[in-house]
């Protein structure tokens, strides 16, 4: 049910997820493509989503990368155009500052456009790949994405056409990323899940594997997801663009506080 709102943010549960996030010892931000939203990439699903124009079992399965290749490129050109000028949005630069306020160890983020590393983030790992890079399947050359911009479907000097280094439907997500998430969701004492609908495995256990593990979940979206009132501990409804600098400045604030004597 979508349950599409301006910005509902309780100033109570506003002070709650100040107070987790202001006493965790090891925070985890666990993001989706409503954080990139604002800096005008498309979702994939909901209204005006990628997934309303392309059939993603078509677009973006691997089987159609191999057979097709061509067709996969119309979307990833189309994708790629939007991406490469895209720049990080108030969501991206107040992650960055709770990184650097200790708050959070590290960003898994199922988005592919690579925002979180020019926003400034250190510790990102990308569960979906980055569409900044072409990977080659034959001799495993990787190329700035820029290189599509020559050639479109780009190829790699072995003459093989290259795949944007994202994780495709039907493909694997990449063990070591796989691996290190894991063990961040397990250690997480408090898990941030920001901009995402939640639907999509493995990414969607993050959230499952950090409560089981005794983790406090704060969830912010406009909406509610399969994780709303089950899993997060916290549902702050509205646009991450909105709640996460909210958030840093209830943090900024409070450490000013706490710290005068
Ligand atoms: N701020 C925060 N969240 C927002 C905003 C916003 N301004 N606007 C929309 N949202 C929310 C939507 O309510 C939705 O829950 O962002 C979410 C976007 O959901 P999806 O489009 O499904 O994106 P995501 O959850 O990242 O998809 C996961 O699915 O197709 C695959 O590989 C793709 O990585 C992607 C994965």
């Amino acid at each position: 049910m979508s349950l599409v709102t301006p910005m509902v943010i309780f100033q109570g549960d506003l002070a709650t997820a100040i107070h987790e996030l202001a006493k965790c010892k090891h925070g985890v931000a666990l993001t989706g493509a409503g954080l990139s939203l604002a800096s005008g990439i498309p979702t994939f699903r909901g209204k005006g989503g990628l997934w309303e124009k392309y059939d993603p079992l078509v677009y973006a399965h691997i089987q159609c990368f191999l057979h097709e290749p061509e067709k996969l490129w119309q979307m990833q050109k189309e994708l790629l155009d939007v991406i490469l000028p895209a720049k990080p949005n108030k969501a991206h630069e107040a992650l960055v500052t709770m990184e650097r306020m200790k708050r959070l160890a590290c960003i898994i983020t199922q988005n592919v456009d690579g925002l979180h590393t020019v926003a400034g983030s250190l510790n990102v790992l990308e569960f979906h790949g980055n569409k900044r890079r072409l990977v080659c399947l034959n001799c495993s050359n990787r190329y700035p994405s820029e290189r599509y911009l020559e050639q479109c479907p780009p190829r790699c000097e072995c003459g093989a056409i290259l795949k944007p280094d994202v994780v495709l439907f039907g493909e694997q997500i990449p063990i070591d990323v796989l691996m290190r998430s894991r063990s961040e969701a397990s250690q997480a004492d408090l898990l941030l899940v920001a901009g995402t609908s939640a639907v999509v495995s493995p990414a969607s256990d993050i959230p499952i594997l950090a409560k089981n593990s005794g983790c406090f979940i704060i969830e912010i979206n406009p909406e509610i997801t399969p994780l709303t009132g089950y899993v997060s501990d916290l549902f702050l409804q509205g646009p991450t663009e909105e709640i996460l600098p909210m958030l840093v400045e209830g943090l900024q604030s409070k450490t000013n506080s706490d710290r005068t004597p």
